[in-house]
């Protein structure tokens, strides 16, 4: 290539270039995949804002194996605020599972009636189809690492569990959890994509195998 022709080809700026790559991205996103591509994990890309922070393949699939061991046959199984391992659940084809994805970002929408709109703020305020006490297990990791939040979605966390409890939260909060809802802590150590500042942790009321 000469030079004049470098000049003559039509150049975007890096804004227009920015932006026409979000628009491609956000595109890529709501079209719907199909088959097993939409419940990639990642699919959905992190915001921070909202302290969204997805576990590494091999962190979501541990937990999916766990949480339906502990479910048992046919099973229900809540994940609240652990958008990641409703997804890896849905990858494994566990059709014979009922599997509820409770969330604030309203994008998880794109898994239909499994979605549940939710904020840890208004902990009780469900639709009338979730009855109380009507999940196997409940797995829950809280947006923050904050006495409120913990103490808010533990209100979430006890209405809607049968008993079991599987709760993912930083190891600075083990005190609080253990007093909220009885759980002690495991020795399996989950991973994320990205390295976290805060050391995680994972913390049950039953015999886990995650220990
Ligand atoms: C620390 S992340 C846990 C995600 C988990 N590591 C995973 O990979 O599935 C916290 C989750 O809480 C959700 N969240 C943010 N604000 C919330 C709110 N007000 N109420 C309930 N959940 C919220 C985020 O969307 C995010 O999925």
């Amino acid at each position: 290539m000469t030079d004049s022709e470098d000049d003559d080809t039509p150049q975007l700026s890096s804004h227009t270039l920015a932006a026409l790559q979000e628009f491609y991205a956000e595109q890529k996103q709501h079209a719907d995949p199909g088959g097993d591509d939409k419940y990639n994990i990642g699919i959905i890309e992190e915001n921070w804002q909202l302290s969204q922070f997805w576990y590494s393949q091999e962190t979501a699939l541990r937990l999916a194996q766990e949480v339906i061991a502990a479910a048992g046959e046919g099973g229900r199984i809540a994940c609240v605020s652990a958008p990641s391992v409703y997804q890896k659940l849905r990858e494994l084809h566990r059709e014979d599972f009922s599997i509820y994805i409770f969330e604030y970002d309203k994008r998880f929408a794109m898994y239909g009636e499994e979605f549940i709109f939710y904020d840890y703020n208004n902990p009780l305020d469900l639709p009338e189809k979730i009855a109380a006490h009507s999940f196997d297990i409940v797995i829950a990791d809280p947006p923050y690492l904050s006495e409120e939040c913990l103490k808010k979605t533990s209100e979430t966390i006890k209405y809607l569990t049968k008993g079991k409890i599987l709760l993912c939260t930083g190891a600075v909060m083990e005190e609080q959890a253990a007093q909220l809802l009885d759980v002690r802590m495991c020795k399996f150590i989950p991973e994320h994509t990205r390295n976290l500042a805060n050391e995680f942790r994972c913390y049950v009321n039953y015999d886990s195998g995650l220990d």
